[in-house]
């Protein structure tokens, strides 16, 4: 499976001079925060795939009007394809913000996705905004990374943490892409990539990916033709 991850920035490849072919054998989007509603809808209408987004620092704006067609999935997990994909939104609290969060807040949001990862058997991704503390994180407040997702991806072991926040011009040697000793790609996704995901395994306990992933549907906006087409298909998006 092909993903394009995005964050942070709006691309020109992707936003004002889009070009379809160059990103033809893309299954699915993930939107690691920090982008605008207009964006995320966009790159949903044209490569016509499902579009998972965590919420930024940046996005109390999508209070007002949440990206049409897209799937929020802030303290959820969504299954396709049978990859397993959870998220958690937001940075590290350095004034008042919805999406900003103390470690002990986070470590709250954790708790609440842990049962439902247990119940799946695992996690394959794990998108979130900010990136782990001392993992590609920088020293300031704003953005230090979590360290409780240190903790958490020790114990999951997810094949990648995509990310955002940590912007490529913020340091000189910028790297996309970290292998944790634990065998987790930690990637960067600050304006756009694309990673290529091995086919998953049967999920456990035999869960329907439509029963799973009902909760983070139901919280999304404008997903009616959504949940004709990923609810009712399975795979299929818009039919
Ligand atoms: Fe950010």
């Amino acid at each position: 499976m092909r993903i394009l991850a995005i964050a942070d920035v709006e691309e020109k490849v992707l936003w004002g001079s889009f070009n379809r072919r160059r990103f033809e054998g893309i299954d699915l989007i993930l939107a690691a925060g920090d982008l605008d509603s207009d964006y995320l809808e966009f790159l949903v209408t044209m490569l016509n795939r499902p579009l998972l987004y965590v919420h930024g620092n940046h996005d109390d704006k999508f209070r007002k009007s949440a990206p049409g067609g897209c799937i929020c999935l802030d303290d959820s997990v969504y299954v396709y394809q049978g990859i397993r994909i959870a998220g958690l939104a937001g940075s590290r609290k350095y004034r008042d913000g919805k999406y900003m969060y103390t470690e002990r807040e986070m470590a709250r949001q954790i708790r609440r996705i842990d049962p439902q990862i247990r119940l799946l058997g695992g996690l394959d991704i794990l998108l979130t905004h900010a990136p782990e503390r001392g993992v590609g994180d920088l020293e300031d407040l704003p953005h230090q990374g979590f360290e409780c997702f240190d903790e958490f991806v020790k114990r999951w072991h997810p094949r990648y943490h995509i990310h955002g926040h940590v912007h490529a011009n913020y340091i000189p040697d910028f790297k996309r892409e970290r292998v944790l000793a634990s065998g987790t790609h930690v990637i960067n996704a600050y304006g756009y990539t694309t990673i290529d995901v091995p086919p998953a395994s049967q999920l456990s306990y035999g869960w329907k990916e439509s029963w799973v992933n009902r909760r983070c549907l139901k919280k999304s906006d404008g997903l009616t033709a959504q949940e004709a087409g990923v609810l009712g298909a399975g795979h299929t998006y818009f039919g």
